[in-house]
């Protein structure tokens, strides 16, 4: 069973960097490291995940016991997000594959997994949410119009206590039936909330430059399968370095 061991911070340069320390060190499975501000967050593809006062920044070390379908624990982390998210009354979150919960369109919050393996086997997996809660999207500067923070729906701040606790517990029940190799809930549930399945897409691969296509479906390996003039394709969100609803 996943037990959480929580660890907290004022402010740190970023959650992911210390997880990914201690998870180094042998930090144990269960292990959260959380900060109240963070002045060098990071997103995916290399990008800054800009993390004032107020927002909800965590990121905790698993250690999964097969390397096959490692992948899965990105999506795995955006349905737990989405659906602690959806605990807060007349919210309905959506997940933007692989890896952004979106409310209405807007950005509300990412997921980032890092993983690192050695002889084949998982060593960890340090998984990074960062959720715009108390704050307004206006201090998010030049993506503040693509994003949304749970004070601007609400009108009113948020429980973090009460919100990261959903989320963790959400987490662990889906991390421990995917170790189980129990996918079909989980799979079925982050198709319902999949926004992009259906949209024409703009996407940028990360060795190459940005085209266009139409995501059809999740395959349940992860990948988005994607028609691109007459073909199909099968996107991995490791070769994806971002992703756009037309
Ligand atoms: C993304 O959407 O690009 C992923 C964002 C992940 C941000 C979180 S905030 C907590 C953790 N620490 C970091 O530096 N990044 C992740």
């Amino acid at each position: 069973m996943l037990t959480w061991r929580l660890m907290e911070y004022g402010e740190v340069a970023s959650t992911q960097d210390l997880a990914e320390s201690l998870a180094r060190k042998g930090g144990k499975e269960g292990t959260v490291v959380f900060a109240e501000a963070q002045t060098s967050g990071r997103g995916r593809a290399g990008r800054q995940w800009l993390s004032p006062r107020g927002g909800l920044y965590c990121s905790l070390i698993v250690r999964p016991n097969r390397i096959e379908g490692v992948q899965m624990i990105t999506l795995l982390g955006a349905l737990s997000v989405a659906d602690g998210i959806m605990t807060l009354p007349g919210i309905k979150t959506q997940i933007r594959w692989p890896n952004d919960i979106v409310i209405g369109g807007k950005k509300v919050a990412g997921v980032l997994a890092s993983a690192s393996a050695r002889g084949g086997s998982p060593e960890f997996v340090v998984v990074g949410i960062g959720i715009n809660c108390n704050f307004r999207a206006m201090e998010l500067g030049e993506i503040s119009s693509a994003s949304t923070t749970l004070m601007d729906l609400l009108h009113k701040p948020v429980e973090l206590a009460s919100l990261r606790f959903q989320v963790l517990e959400t987490f662990a029940d889906h991390y421990e039936a995917w170790q189980r190799g129990e996918l079909e809930v989980m799979m079925r549930r982050i198709k319902s909330l999949l926004s992009t399945a259906g949209k024409k897409i703009e996407y940028k691969p990360v060795k190459g430059e940005v085209l266009q296509g139409l995501a059809e479906k999740l395959a349940d390996d992860g990948t988005l399968v994607v028609r691109r003039e007459g073909r199909w394709l099968k996107l991995r969100a490791e070769e994806t370095e971002w992703l756009r609803e037309l």
